[in-house]
């Protein structure tokens, strides 16, 4: 792992020896996912953003995504709502039953049928719900409570730095924003100048996050805004080496096809063999982009339904293209496309 010797910082009480996060991610940030993130250097594991409403109605699948590990701990648990009363009942729930360190609320979610009824981004426009949820969470439980922001709905309402002190004042042992509106979606460049104004405007520790591609970029949020941590997402998949500071033109194909490997058994174990080895396609994406042969091997890969198919045409794949030796210049341009430095 990339933990330091010394905490980074404080979530409250709680310390976290690393600065760099992987995002929650809805479809991503499951148990397979977090634990190799976390074992690369990602210094805190958050789940991805789980209904109130189905906790309340005690949704297997919706509890199933906060299973976890021990050595995954600092554990976050984000939640959302627009019902302030049950996502506050559901956090405490959560948080009697299963022991995490940390819940976190999504104030950033754009996805349209979560955030036009208020929940996700959507609380960004009743900042006095947002007030009333943070003081009754930060009194009624023992644990920490966060908050993971946007900049505001839109661009003629950015509001982050109202929110960010209305989160403060109210308990908050932390902040999270991506630097876009709900209006932007993913749209654009994210604007990292705000992440630097809440960082000046409040004590509480923030985490910076959007378009976070490289290891260079880690270092400019950073010198640009001040925060604390970084948050990487999109970056993450199919590289979670960026956990420990490597670009993908850093890391050697044995072991990324090492990883690949071991991900997909961690998803049919996880998953059992049948929908384990679909949900791994979206990962496998990513892994294999730019690789030599990719045209050829892409699709057929994408088609497996066994993980013993899979395997067998991955290492067809390594044999006919020698990829070993292939990979080994660091510098190989299509192989380190999507790590462009502005
Ligand atoms: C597929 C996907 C799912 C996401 N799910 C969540 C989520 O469950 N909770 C959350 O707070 N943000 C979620 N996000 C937003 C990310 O956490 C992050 O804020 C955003 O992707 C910007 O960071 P990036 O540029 O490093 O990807 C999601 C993003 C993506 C791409």
């Amino acid at each position: 792992m990339n933990d330091t010797l010394s905490p980074a910082f404080y979530i409250r009480d709680i310390p976290v020896y690393g600065d760099l996060i992987l995002s929650p991610m809805a479809g991503f940030s499951d148990q397979p996912f977090r634990s190799i993130c976390r074992e690369l250097g990602s210094a805190m594991s958050y789940t991805e953003f789980v209904s109130a409403e189905a906790l309340s109605h005690n949704t297997k699948r919706a509890w199933r995504y906060f299973e976890f590990l021990p050595f995954e701990r600092p554990m976050v648990f984000q939640l959302f709502d627009n019902d302030i009363e049950r996502l506050a009942t559901q956090c405490q729930r959560a948080a009697d039953r299963l022991g995490p360190d940390v819940i976190d609320i999504n104030m950033g979610c754009s996805v349209s049928n979560v955030a036009q009824r208020g929940a996700g981004a959507g609380l960004l426009r009743t900042p006095d719900k947002i007030a009333a949820l943070f003081n009754r969470l930060s009194h009624e439980l023992a644990i920490p409570v966060t908050g993971k922001i946007r900049l505001g709905w839109d661009d003629q309402s950015r509001n982050y730095l109202e929110i960010a002190h209305i989160l403060e004042d109210n308990g908050a042992s932390a902040v999270a924003i991506h630097g876009r509106t709900k209006q932007q979606a993913y749209k654009g460049e994210a604007d990292w100048n705000p992440i630097g104004e809440i960082k000046a405007a409040v004590k509480i520790p923030v985490i910076g996050n959007g378009d976070v591609k490289c290891v260079a970029d880690i270092d400019r949020i950073k010198a640009q805004t001040g925060c604390d941590a970084v948050m990487i997402g999109r970056a993450a998949i199919g590289n979670p080496w960026i956990f420990q500071r490597k670009d993908k033109a850093q890391v050697t194909f044995a072991e990324r096809a090492a990883l690949i490997r071991r991900h997909l058994v961690e998803m049919v174990d996880y998953y059992g063999s049948d929908y384990g080895v679909i949900l791994f396609r979206k990962h496998v994406v990513k892994y294999i982009k730019g690789v030599p042969g990719h045209a050829d091997y892409r699709v057929p890969l994408l088609t497996c339904f066994t993980a013993d198919e899979f395997i067998n045409l991955f290492s067809q794949w390594e044999n006919e293209y020698s990829l070993d030796q292939q990979i080994a210049d660091p510098f190989e341009p299509e192989w380190a496309d999507d790590c462009v430095v502005a």
